[in-house]
């Protein structure tokens, strides 16, 4: 008998990925193959993202695709299931508009899709029910040398902009006991790197072996301690979650790297306000200065949004300023996208050609300091953790402390390997070195 093949993508963030390896994960402890093409798959799981507009439309239009290329294939011998956000967000929707979409299945409930796939019943969206699924779920590593894990989900922020509260519930913190052992797992399956992933990660406050709530720094203090775990980074964080216990880990814990994605959105007072970030600019800068005194050389990034209702040319020029101020070594940025469900839904009002132009200028500064960044690199040692084959004869590619990409040409196989690089050229999304 033919085996069966799943085929899975992910879109969205890096929740969505470590979800999708523990679906495939699901999947492979029912004899189940992964195909690498929809064509080959008799199961497709499409885990969405609902966070702008266009992600969530790119699932119709690879819905679209898929019923093209199984237009021939029997019913009973081909299903698509759409897990992830805009599962979460629009089931009914999906059912409306997509037909073909035969299981429609939220972030919360993904633990039930072997099951579901043997019963006729289609929808299921609307529990949040964290705990149990941790606990239902098969860990393996993905079989490189960093792995995701998701210590905590959900979020109770409810920025105004935003679909995760909705999408993914309320905040959730596993307990430490559960993270550690699937940690361990990994490392005896050859991982070195692990990234703990939240939507408010420095949220985290799970319950710990003597039964009280611990931080995160508790828990990047308790992971350190497994001696061949060699890395360790956490996103996404808030600043209203900041402590000073997890500050202070910059300094104290030389596993934690020293980079932190730290989202402000915007550089106005009035527009964080209206975004309901719960802080101001002061409170962002203070941030910076503490964890500037604990880790000098720690690397900043950000998120941006451009374009939010009443975002006025003044409130623009302070989110440049702003840039200038703190010095970022990569952020994001993206224009406004309104979405449903969400309290600034009704107020979408800044001209597409002035987002545009916004976004453009915001993103020429990012970039402009990401590639000086870099340059000052040149000449210099830095500690890589090479990961991967690049596309090149014996080109390998790994990662700084920084998190930059670091390019090497190598004859021996360096996977896997941590080694201080010296770095030759710069350009502006990464490093060449020479090991
Ligand atoms: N939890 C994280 C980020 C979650 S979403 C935080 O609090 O920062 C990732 C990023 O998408 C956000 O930081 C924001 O910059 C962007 N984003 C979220 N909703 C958006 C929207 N409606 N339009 C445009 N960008 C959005
Ligand atoms: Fe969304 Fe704000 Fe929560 Fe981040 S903190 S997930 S931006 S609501
Ligand atoms: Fe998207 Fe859901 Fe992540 S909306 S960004 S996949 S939490």
């Amino acid at each position: 008998m033919q085996k069966n093949k799943i085929y899975i993508k992910s879109y969205g963030c890096q929740m969505n990925v470590y979800d999708s390896n523990r679906i495939l994960d699901l999947f492979k402890n029912q004899n189940y193959e992964i195909a690498d093409d929809p064509k080959d798959a008799s199961l497709v799981v499409l885990n969405t993202c609902h966070i702008r507009e266009k992600a969530a439309e790119k699932m119709y239009s690879d819905i679209g695709r898929i019923n093209k290329s199984k237009k021939d294939a029997p019913k009973e011998s081909f299903k698509l299931v759409v897990a992830g956000c805009v599962a979460q967000a629009e089931g009914e929707e999906i059912k409306a508009r997509a037909p073909s979409v035969d299981f429609i299945v939220g972030p919360q409930s993904y633990h039930h899709l072997p099951e579901m796939l043997k019963t006729t019943e289609s929808i299921l969206s609307d529990e949040f029910t964290q705990n149990e699924k941790f606990k239902n779920l098969i860990y393996n590593s993905a079989g490189g040398v960093s792995e995701f894990v998701s210590i905590q989900e959900g979020c109770d922020k409810f920025c105004s902009f935003c679909v995760v509260p909705y999408t993914r519930g309320p905040e959730f913190s596993r307990p430490v006991a559960e993270i550690v052992n699937e940690i361990e797992k990994y490392i005896n399956q050859g991982v070195k790197e692990i990234i703990f992933l939240g939507q408010n990660v420095n949220a985290y406050h799970g319950i710990g072996e003597d039964g009280k709530t611990k931080d995160l720094a508790y828990l990047i203090d308790k992971v350190s301690e497994l001696e061949n775990l060699k890395r360790i980074r956490y996103m996404t964080s808030h600043p209203i979650d900041m402590r000073e216990s997890l500050i202070k880990a910059h300094r104290s814990n030389r596993k934690l790297m020293p980079f932190l994605h730290l989202p402000i959105q915007s550089g106005s007072n009035k527009v964080l306000k209206e975004m309901n970030r719960k802080h101001d600019i002061d409170l962002y800068k203070k941030i910076v200065e503490k964890l500037r005194n604990e880790r000098p050389d720690i690397a900043l990034s950000s998120d941006f949004i451009v374009g939010y209702p009443g975002e006025s040319d003044k409130d623009f020029d302070d989110t440049m300023n702003f840039v200038n101020e703190i010095n970022y070594v990569i952020a994001y940025s993206f224009m406004y996208s309104q979405r449903p469900g969400t309290p600034a839904q009704k107020k979408d009002n800044i001209p597409l050609a002035q987002k545009k132009a916004r976004l453009s200028a915001l993103q020429s500064l990012l970039k402009e300091q990401q590639k000086n960044y870099n340059k000052s690199f040149v000449g210099k040692k830095l500690e890589v953790l090479f990961e991967k084959k690049g596309r090149h004869k014996n080109q390998y590619i790994g990662r700084s402390i920084y998190n930059q990409s670091v390019f090497a040409t190598s004859e021996t196989n360096l996977i896997n390997k941590i080694t201080n690089a010296k770095i030759t050229n710069s350009t502006d999304f990464a490093l060449e070195s020479a090991v």
